[in-house]
């Protein structure tokens, strides 16, 4: 494409409504869009497959540097053990440098030559995209992250139960906020949407005004 694709970055933690918002926005503006959790959901999985421990930095790294387009379907990627796994080699820096360069390409040439990109993860408004022409952090308390998560697990017809999934959801914050390297925080000049009182539309409202877009909800 001519002239320089615009970036939307949208971070935030498992359950916000990030990814939600993230297509939304996309399919809204004609943006190509990137969930970069499914990157390092997709390098868990592959160290697993190979016999490796997602803890393992050289396990890790390995399968980082050999991920594919290809490795980024499959159902087994939206579960919680892929879940569990990403959030381990997302700690380890050589696997998140090695994942950069994938996403930095992604924004400087979004595939189908789309004028912009939408990515959402963790550390995109301050680390991968710093740059980006609007950046959001999407939240919401880990009381109403986990009940979302509760309900998506049981539509799913998987058992579930309240205590393990708020458990595991403080775990999984505490890990990805507490690295060292490219924790999830806002950026500063990043806009918060605090998504705990608001249903998808109220977020997607939200967010047109924080990137100066037309709303088609009224
Ligand atoms: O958004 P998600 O649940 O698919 O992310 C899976 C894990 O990957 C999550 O625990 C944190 C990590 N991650 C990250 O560290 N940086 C990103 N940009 C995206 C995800």
């Amino acid at each position: 494409m001519s002239g320089k694709a615009r970036v939307i970055a949208i971070d935030g933690p498992a359950a916000s409504g990030k990814g939600t918002l993230a297509r939304r926005l996309a399919e809204h503006l004609g943006y190509a869009y990137l969930d970069s959790g499914l990157l390092y959901r997709a390098v868990g999985v592959r160290t697993i497959e190979a016999g490796g421990d997602p803890s393992d930095p050289a396990a890790a790294v390995a399968a980082a540097r050999a991920l594919a387009v290809e490795d980024l379907e499959g159902r087994e990627l939206r579960g919680d053990e892929a879940a569990v796994a990403a959030s381990k080699v997302a700690a380890i820096p050589s696997v998140r440098q090695a994942l950069l360069a994938f996403q930095r390409d992604f924004v400087a040439d979004p595939p189908g030559a789309a004028p912009g990109a939408v990515v959402d993860g963790r550390d995109i408004g301050t680390v991968v995209c710093p740059e980006a022409d609007a950046k959001l952090f999407v939240t919401a308390s880990v009381e109403v992250r986990a009940r979302r998560r509760l309900k998506e697990l049981r539509e799913r017809g998987l058992e579930a139960i309240h205590s393990r999934v708020l458990r595991d959801m403080k775990e999984r914050d505490a890990r990805d906020s507490g690295r060292t390297v490219a924790p999830m925080e806002p950026a500063e000049d990043a806009y918060v949407i605090d998504t705990s009182d608001l249903d998808p539309d109220g977020v997607f409202a939200a967010a047109l005004e924080a990137v100066g877009a037309r709303n088609p909800l009224g």
